[in-house]
């Protein structure tokens, strides 16, 4: 794997660092919080969701969803297809964050805003491990971002091409002979 990628963009050493640093800003804002459900968007935000759950010291609860708008492509398609649905029916008593590995045209983030809230969620906010704002498509700001960059092919750390690469412990530019860019 390691040869198909061109550059390393944010190391292991960087990724520690953003997650400590998001786990502290979630810390403070729900410190009152009476119950606190974070939910993993599978597949790419599972290793993100992990090292930021063990680093947040207040009661959590998990939960799962699986939603898609890429095919086997890297330009989106638009479309968003709930897979898999939270384990609960009642989500009038908690506050959800959403997190996820990359924000790219906002469209799966916005729909799981609005999803949410529709189905009477207390409170929702997003939290990303990257951001690519040159992408968006529809008005959308997460709440919780680790690093902005720019609009480069990643993989690694979740983050997948063609289902490969999710398990670099590291996010690095995939060289464009790879996906024939
Ligand atoms: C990716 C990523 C986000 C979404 C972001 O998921 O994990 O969920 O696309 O794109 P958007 O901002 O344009 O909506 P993908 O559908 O590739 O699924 P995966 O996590 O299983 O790889």
């Amino acid at each position: 794997m390691i040869k198909d990628i061109e550059k390393i963009l944010v190391s292991e050493d960087q990724i520690n660092e953003l997650c400590d640093r998001i786990a502290k800003q979630i810390e403070n804002d729900y410190r009152d919080s009476k119950k606190l459900v974070l939910i993993c968007i599978l597949k790419g935000s599972l290793p993100f969701t992990a090292e930021l759950m063990k680093r947040i010291s207040l009661p959590i609860e998990l939960e799962f969803m699986k939603v898609s708008s890429y095919g086997a492509s890297t330009v989106s398609s638009g479309v968003i297809n709930l897979h898999l649905d939270l384990q609960r029916d009642d989500l009038s008593d908690a506050d959800f964050i959403v997190v996820e590995d990359i924000v790219d045209s906002g469209r799966t983030l916005s729909y799981l805003i609005r999803y949410l809230s529709e189905r009477g969620a207390k409170s929702v906010r997003t939290c990303t491990l990257l951001d690519k704002p040159e992408r968006r498509t529809v008005n959308f700001t997460p709440d919780y971002c680790g690093q902005i960059i720019d609009d480069y092919f990643v993989v690694g750390f979740g983050l997948d091409y063609n289902e490969k690469y999710r398990n670099l412990p590291y996010v690095g530019i995939l060289k464009p002979e790879v996906y024939g860019g």
